[in-house]
């Protein structure tokens, strides 16, 4: 039986070294993808409050794929350069939303999402997949919560 979450009330950066640990022990020597993809959605879902979905899309020739995720079902395919998810693929770098209703070409999955953080994952220079978080809360996440899910994400890069 796994069960990874912090306790309550634990403060943020601790949250994220927590999570980065058990994201490291659930795929260490893994090799298959969609496996690790799985659990990592399903450890974001169980380790941050007020999500309403947590996920990956994967780079599949030149666009993204939706991949492993917890929440509603969500759009299949975007293309590299579009909505959130999009351009942080395009541009390798992460993308913190406070208010999605204000950012310019938002693909909304789910109506009740307010606020959203996508963060690339990268292997040898190219991005291939995003991590998605998406909450209700407006401006849910902060400079904190994107660098503890770009840890993640580097510790990623050859175990998806
Ligand atoms: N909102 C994203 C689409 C993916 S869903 O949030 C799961 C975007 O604008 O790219």
């Amino acid at each position: 039986m796994y069960d990874f979450r912090p306790a309550p009330d634990t403060p943020k950066p601790e949250t994220y070294r927590q999570l980065l640990d058990a994201a490291d022990a659930l795929t260490a020597g893994e090799p298959d993808a969609v496996a690790n993809m799985a659990n990592i959605a399903a450890l974001l879902w169980d380790f941050l409050p007020d999500l309403n979905w947590s996920g990956f899309y994967r780079v599949v020739d030149g666009q993204l794929v939706l991949g492993p995720f917890m929440g509603r079902p969500a759009c299949i395919r975007i293309p590299l350069g579009q909505g959130v998810c999009g351009i942080a693929a395009s541009e390798g770098k992460t993308q913190l939303v406070e208010d999605v209703h204000a950012f310019p070409g938002h693909i909304a999955c789910d109506a009740v999402t307010n606020s959203e953080l996508v963060v690339p994952v990268a292997r040898d220079g190219h991005v291939i997949a995003v991590i998605d978080l998406d909450s209700p809360e407006p401006a849910r996440f902060d400079a904190e919560d994107a660098a503890g899910i770009e840890a993640v994400a580097a510790m990623l890069s050859t175990r998806i």
